[in-house]
């Protein structure tokens, strides 16, 4: 029986990975978080009420379960702290669920944001759009090794030493290159050691809890954030965020082995979007593009920003697929395409005659030139939002389920017709 489930997103992020996870984590002992940081914004809808969560795992809001930021998550503390503070606050954090963050993450400095900024305003017209969250350099700094991790911030006389040399070396780009202000090293100082008391209780080497509960036959769900095709790797770069997405990167992400996963969910909304900068072979410039983002409410979780919407493209779903070796889909937001008459799915590319229905071309200037092809179905106009078997929905409506099937060669676990975590259909357990 399997009991390691892998939830990753199978497009551009916000696909309703929260919603799932939070479904998920009804059964889970362990949800854990393994790359990314604040520039998520994971969404749950639990009695009507609206939850959005940017570094705590969406099963947080379940009693009796062990929450994990692992060591692959970059992590504001600033953001961490808010968050913990409102869910308290509201009642949201259940006094038998726990949370605990990897003393190997590393932290998102106020100098990650500014030369995140600084860099995006330099690139002018070519910016990737990020999240300006800080996130691509606090990775940078990972790779560079010159992050500060949670135990470096914990221990004051290797903060401060590190501190030291990191804003020595960021001032100078900050300064020279960026022609901006610097940053203030002792104000940093004072700011981050009342985050580091904080944080302090949480601390701790997450994949020996992960790994001693994996032991003992516990059920485990690692939430993925952003999407298969904003991987540094897999993705449309360089309009990518900085880590990788794909269901590999919860071994690394988290410190368990590849040989314990037994099953990896793509999620996958029943079109496309797309914030900030990039390729998007199927997006829709015209009125139907503009209901799917008013129905969809498709507004970032995170920054606010109108999402960009097309149609669904399964060329790259089942890059996902195959690179994430997902066993099983989930659709969501099918409700949101009710009542148009007729409905498209990108089956290949083309360029000129030659059509390829396998690979995303990596060259951006091989993208731009590829067209969707597209198969028109048949839409519905009945609300789908009460069904809660496949039965129930209109056949068309189904019969498109059955479609993304067919083309993923994947069948579909779940089905989600609304926000709320009853307004789903289930076809199958991931976990066994
Ligand atoms: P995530 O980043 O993948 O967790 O997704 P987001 O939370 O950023 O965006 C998904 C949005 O769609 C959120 O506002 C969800 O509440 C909402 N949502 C999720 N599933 C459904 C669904 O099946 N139907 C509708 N209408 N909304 C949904
Ligand atoms: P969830 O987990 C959608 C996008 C940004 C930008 C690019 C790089 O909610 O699905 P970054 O700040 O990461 O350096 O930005 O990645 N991006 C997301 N888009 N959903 C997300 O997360 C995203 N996280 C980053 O818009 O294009
Ligand atoms: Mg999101």
């Amino acid at each position: 029986m399997a009991s390691v489930v892998v939830i990753v997103g199978t497009q551009w992020g916000d696909e309703g990975k929260g919603k799932v996870v939070d479904l998920y984590a009804e059964e889970a002992d362990i949800i854990a978080r393994f790359q990314g940081g604040n520039n998520a914004g994971h969404t749950l809808v639990v009695n009507g009420e609206q939850t959005i969560l940017h570094v705590i795992p969406s099963g947080i809001l379940h009693d009796n379960k062990t929450c994990i930021v692992g060591n692959g998550v970059v992590v504001d503390p600033k953001v961490l702290i808010e968050e913990i503070d409102s869910l308290k606050r509201r009642g949201f954090f259940p006094i038998n669920t726990k949370l605990y963050i990897s003393e190997n993450a590393h932290i998102i400095m106020p100098y990650h944001r500014r030369l995140d900024s600084a860099r995006e305003s330099r690139k002018g017209s070519k910016k990737v759009g990020t999240t300006g969250r800080g996130i691509g350099p606090c990775y940078e700094d990972k790779i560079a090794r010159v992050g500060i991790r949670l135990c470096d911030l914990i221990d004051d006389e290797i903060f401060r030493e590190k501190l030291k040399t990191n804003v020595e070396e960021k001032n100078f780009f900050l300064t020279d290159f960026f022609k901006e202000e610097p940053v203030d090293e002792q104000a940093i100082y004072d700011e981050y050691r009342r985050y580091a008391d904080r944080l302090r209780p949480y601390a701790a080497d997450t994949s020996i809890i992960i790994n001693r509960e994996m032991e003992k036959g516990r059920k485990i769900l690692f939430e993925g954030a952003q999407g298969c095709h904003l991987d540094i790797d897999h993705g449309t770069f360089p309009f990518v965020t900085s880590s990788n997405t794909v269901a590999g990167n919860a071994c690394c992400g988290a410190g368990v082995g590849p040989t314990k996963i037994n099953s990896v969910v793509g999620i996958c909304k029943a079109y496309t979007t797309r914030v900030g900068g990039g390729p998007f072979v199927t997006e829709l410039t015209d009125d139907i593009g503009k209901r799917i983002q008013e129905t969809g409410k498709e507004f970032g979780a995170t920054t606010g920003r109108k999402r960009r919407c097309g149609w669904l493209d399964m060329v790259l779903v089942r890059k996902s697929i195959r690179v994430s070796g997902v066993t099983g889909l989930a659709i969501t937001k099918l409700d949101v395409l009710t009542g148009i008459e007729k409905l498209k799915i990108c089956v290949g590319y083309k360029i000129d005659d030659k059509k390829f229905t396998e690979s995303v071309p990596s060259n951006l200037k091989t993208l731009a030139m590829c067209q969707p092809v597209y198969e028109e179905m048949e839409g519905w106009v009945e609300d789908i939002s009460n069904a809660r078997k496949i039965e129930e929905l209109p056949t068309n409506a189904g019969r498109y389920v059955e479609r993304i099937e067919e083309l993923g060669g994947i069948k579909v676990f779940l089905v989600s017709v609304g926000a709320g975590r009853d307004e789903t259909i289930t076809v199958k357990n991931p976990f066994g």
